[in-house]
């Protein structure tokens, strides 16, 4: 068993865990925080995308073990009570998601996708989200969603609204 201390969505836990346990599992069944997704756990997938450390990173490639000391924010971090995040209002507006399966870690992806880089082009969304699989949206709208997000969250769309 390890000891670890982790900060998730601004919240500190402290906890034992199996020296296995991957971080996902460790999120999802031992914090009770069933938004980041399990698919393929073996990293092809994107569905269990978190920020680890204020970077994106699949939780199913990650032991609990090594998240101690660390600061992770999951898709429940996103938003402010019940008020979505300009990336999630965009998702929701320009129907970013069908099944929603995918959408936790395509919303972190996006997070950090858009902390690197506030106005990418199509090119570099695409492949920002390269590491995601979504199997309903065909992705155009999520990368539309992603343009929609970077336009409200920049400072001139701020300040002429
Ligand atoms: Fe982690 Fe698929 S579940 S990448
Ligand atoms: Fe269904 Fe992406 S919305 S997998």
């Amino acid at each position: 068993m390890s000891s670890v201390r982790v900060t998730v969505n601004g919240m500190v836990y402290q906890r034992e865990v199996e020296d296995r346990m991957l971080l996902v599992d460790f999120i999802r069944d031992v914090l009770q925080l069933k938004g980041t997704h399990i698919g393929c756990e073996v990293g092809r997938c994107g569905a269990c995308t978190i920020l680890f450390n204020g970077k994106s990173a699949k939780s199913c490639l990650l032991l609990a073990a090594q998240a101690d000391g660390a600061e992770v924010t999951t898709v429940e971090g996103l938003a402010d009570g019940n008020q979505l995040n300009s990336l999630q209002q965009a998702f929701k507006d320009n129907h970013g998601l069908q099944c929603g399966y995918c959408t936790p870690g395509f919303l972190m992806a996006s997070t950090d996708l858009l902390e690197r880089n506030p106005h990418p082009c199509e090119t570099e969304i695409r492949q920002g989200l390269s590491g995601n699989i979504c199997r309903c949206t065909g992705y155009v709208n999520i990368v539309r969603s992603v343009e929609a997000a970077a336009e409200a969250m920049s400072p001139t769309s701020a300040a002429t609204a």
